[in-house]
């Protein structure tokens, strides 16, 4: 029941590239187009099924209520809100912060084209922002963590009824963390953007915040994972480092400060900060394909020729998408889904599907394309590279499924999801305790609540899906598989 262990390297066979155009292709659908926007509404009212803390008046999932009121009581500070990173009850910071990020970044480039839905993508940002702000309020503590996530895991319990032991973890001076503080200065710095002409104040707030979170995480360096080890590890364990963090936090606060010093740092630390490592992954663990990316649109507009290492490593990375092009990076599933090993692979085929887009766009506007060993990629074949891949977990796969919960004729039944699977508190209202839960756990039942929205860790390498929810590294939900798919559904959903 852990969320998302670390990722093991994957072995795959490449597919030749024979296959390469028929993975372009909505090889089963006979069915009709997707509706983009139903599924951009849905992926939204997702994170209204992830909220903690006080809901608001306007909550539109009704079958979740208030929880975790007294988050950061044990600490003598107020912890409440924030999103449960899965289908546990824990609020993990370093995933929340990243989820927040890609949210934000979701709704800097897509925003404009999202309709009626921006004011609900706002208020999901915000929702995380809110919460992040209250973990950053004292000068030099972030909390990152709460919930015991033994004690949580011990139960199957809905968050209303929660005993589990909530203790607040944090981050200081004698035990770093540069890796969440990192992702936290990130998010509040792309928050910042998203608010800027539509809430100056809570904006300008955003990047103070960030600013100062950013230099603690570069004062005081070091691994969460060694400074809590035992809270934080296996569940969110920065295997990777926290360099790619600092790099991360430092583009988007130059992103949105447009401050010299900014650029200057990552310039100066480029190297020792490993930039050029493993560049192929983007996720909550590892930012390196996502700083490519960012930061190409600057060498691209002409702004930052200094930045050009990035987006040649940018570059690398799209080739490495490509199917059949005889780079060992990313595989494909035969049914043609972006597969990695580990476990919640829909993750990466949402991350890596918003780069491709995002740089497809970036690229577009200075008329380039990618040049790789043995091929040319424009940037309408990323476009149709990322819609692929959206497309399948709409339905157009092997099972004619969606995997998004609530969109299309069939999807995910039952999630390993506490909240989703335990009858709500309207249909139960009596207490169902940690252990009473297992029998929903272990039912054979479909879920009672439909958690809308929720896209699910996906099938496995041969496009086969247990619908179960033991099986939690393909039935479990999580916020970081939505948070870039918001931004790729308003896209198509404007373009189709
Ligand atoms: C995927 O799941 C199916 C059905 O459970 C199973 O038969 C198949 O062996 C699995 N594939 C892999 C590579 O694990």
């Amino acid at each position: 029941m852990a969320p998302n262990p670390r990722r093991l390297p994957s072995c795959f066979p490449l597919l030749s590239a024979s296959l390469f155009l028929l993975l372009l292709l909505p090889r089963h659908s006979a069915a009709s187009p997707h509706n983009y926007h139903d599924a951009l509404r849905k992926s939204l009212l997702f994170f209204e099924g992830q909220r903690s803390g006080r809901l608001p008046p306007d909550q539109r999932l009704r079958w979740r209520k208030d929880s975790a009121l007294h988050d950061g009581a044990s600490a003598g500070v107020d912890l409440t809100g924030g999103y449960y990173d899965a289908g546990d009850n824990v609020k993990f910071g370093f995933p929340m912060a990243f989820t927040t990020t890609l949210l934000a970044w979701s709704v800097i480039d897509f925003g404009r084209i999202m309709g009626s839905e921006l004011g609900n993508a706002i208020k999901a940002v915000k929702w995380g922002t809110d919460y992040l702000l209250k973990a950053t309020a004292h000068d030099g503590i972030v909390y990152v963590q709460v919930g015991d996530p033994l004690s949580d895991h011990n139960c199957w319990e809905r968050p209303e009824d929660m005993d589990t032991l909530r203790t607040a973890y944090k981050i200081d001076a004698n035990h770093p963390g540069s890796d969440v503080a990192g992702e936290t200065a990130a998010a509040l710095a792309a928050a910042s953007i998203v608010f800027r002409s539509r809430d100056p104040a809570y904006s300008r707030l955003l990047l103070s915040r960030a600013i100062k979170v950013f230099e603690f995480a570069d004062r005081h360096r070091g691994a969460y994972s060694s400074s809590l080890e035992h809270a934080v590890c296996p569940f969110y364990c920065d295997v990777n480092g926290y360099q790619d963090e600092l790099l991360w936090g430092a583009a988007w606060l130059h992103k949105a400060s447009r401050r010299r010093v900014y650029r200057e740092y990552i310039v100066r630390n480029e190297v020792v900060l490993r930039a050029g490592d493993s560049i192929n992954e983007f996720g909550w663990d590892n930012k390196h394909a996502g700083i490519n990316v960012l930061l190409s649109k600057e060498v691209l507009m002409g702004r930052s020729n200094d930045l050009r290492s990035f987006q040649m490593n940018a570059d690398g990375f799209i080739c490495s998408l490509l199917p059949g092009i005889s780079n060992p990076q990313v595989q494909y599933s035969p049914g043609g889904l972006i597969f990695k090993a580990g476990g919640s692979n829909m993750q990466h085929v949402t991350s890596f599907s918003f780069l491709l887009l995002a740089y497809s766009n970036y690229l577009s506007h200075a008329n380039h394309a990618v040049t790789c060993p043995q091929t040319t990629a424009s940037p309408a074949l990323l476009k149709r590279l990322a819609k692929r891949q959206v497309d399948y977990i709409l339905g157009d796969n092997p099972l004619g499924m969606s995997y998004m919960v609530g969109y299309g004729r069939r999807y995910p039944e039952r999630i390993h999801h506490r909240g989703s699977s335990l009858p709500s508190v309207h249909a139960h209202p009596a207490r169902i305790a940690c252990k009473e839960g297992s029998r929903y756990y272990l039912s054979p039942n479909p879920n009672p609540n439909v958690l809308v929205g929720a896209v699910v860790g996906g099938p496995n390498s041969s496009d086969a899906f247990p619908d179960s929810r033991p099986f939690f590294q393909e039935s479990e939900p999580t916020t970081y598989i939505n948070a870039p798919l918001v931004g790729l559904l308003a896209y198509f959903a404007a373009h189709s």
